[in-house]
């Protein structure tokens, strides 16, 4: 009866044993034969009531079972672990050969690339490049450059104020008025001029504010390069020619220019500058609307209470300044339609320079 017991045991064991999946169902299998209540050991307690021949047979028996049940598992548990190492290693399999993924790498935007490319030929004519805070006060934007609380020419700039902290009303002195996004590069004039002595020759680039409707060719927050150039005998000639040199350096062809009379309240005389459309050379097309000329920038000679303004004391100085929208040369140079697009942060717009 024992005898038929161990080797039934053994037969359905070693059934049981073949047909396991995974680690925990060959350990459940462990655990039902050789386990501490598995039946195999049932056997050998029951082994107590037999009689000393029976004792030795059956426990011989048992212990044989025991033993090859024993390396079964062990032979099935190194079989299940190999398959699984399998498995993972076909999950994960690499193949070396595929040619890797490129990180994309990031570009200098129009912008910048435009602004490197103005400050190369200015430095090649003498100018050094300053620079100024982009949140101004009104004196410095307004009332310095000689445009007083009430004047008119305000109007021109549509302004976006901020609330100043408390904290910075209280130490405000007459510098520290009211504070504004600056409308234009002109108070870096100023404070520039303030801290330096003639002669001076420098652009400032930057990004200006200004509150207005967009559309294709207007942003409410855009770029100028100021220039500003400084000493004794500096003429409207001397101005002439250096806009022309840079202007044919930057579209590298000959571009003539000319001056219209305009009116800035901190330059006397002012002018607008024209180009020779860059397009069609000055036959008339439909980027300078038939016109010839593309309107460039505002500028002129320094207005006596600008170098008043800022401390300058020396007799006859004299000077020019322009400011120059330098997304429209980007847009020229890129034949770009849509100045919102410079801004726009999309790539689909961005990853073609
Ligand atoms: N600041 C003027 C503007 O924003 C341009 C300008 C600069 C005009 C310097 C004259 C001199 O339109």
């Amino acid at each position: 009866m024992e005898k038929v017991d161990s080797k039934l045991l053994k037969e359905k064991a070693l059934e049981e044993i073949k047909k396991a999946n995974s680690p925990e169902e060959l350990g459940e299998v462990f655990n039902k034969y050789l386990g501490k209540q598995g039946e195999l050991i049932n056997v050998l307690r029951s082994l107590a009531d037999l009689n000393k021949e029976e004792k030795v047979r059956i426990g011989m028996e048992a212990n044989e079972v025991k033993d090859i049940l024993r390396m079964e598992f062990e032979k099935k548990e190194k079989e299940l672990k190999e398959e699984k190492k399998r498995e993972s290693e076909e999950k994960e399999w690499l193949d070396v050969t595929i040619p890797g993924k490129k990180p994309k790498a990031g570009h200098l935007h129009p912008l910048t690339l435009v602004r490197w490319k103005i400050e190369e030929i200015f430095k090649g004519m003498g100018f050094s490049v300053a620079d100024g805070p982009e949140v101004e006060t009104d004196f410095y934007n307004f009332e310095a450059l000689n445009i007083p609380k009430d004047h008119p020419a305000r109007d021109m700039w549509d302004t976006l104020w901020i609330k100043a902290p408390a904290s910075a009303k209280a130490s405000a002195g007459k510098q520290q008025s009211k504070l504004l996004l600056r409308t234009h590069t002109s108070p870096v004039q100023i404070r520039y001029m303030e801290n330096n002595k003639p002669p001076l020759r420098i652009i400032i680039p930057g990004r200006i504010f200004r509150k207005e409707a967009t559309d294709a060719s207007h942003d409410f927050q855009f770029h100028h390069v100021e220039g500003l150039m400084v000493g004794k005998d500096i003429s409207v000639a001397n101005f002439k020619g250096i806009m022309q040199e840079f202007f044919s350096s930057f579209f590298g062809k000959q571009t003539d220019l000319r001056l219209r009379p305009s009116y800035f309240p901190f330059t006397e005389p002012s002018f607008e500058i024209d180009i020779t459309c860059v397009v069609c050379g000055g036959k008339g097309c439909s980027v300078c609307k038939e016109a010839g000329w593309l309107e460039m920038m505002g500028c002129g000679m320094v207005h006596p209470n600008v170098y008043k303004n800022s401390g300058l004391k020396e007799k006859g100085l004299t000077g020019f300044a322009f400011g120059m929208g330098w997304d429209r040369l980007t847009m020229m140079m890129y034949k770009i339609n849509e100045i919102r697009l410079l801004q726009s942060g999309d790539l689909r717009f961005l990853s073609q320079f």
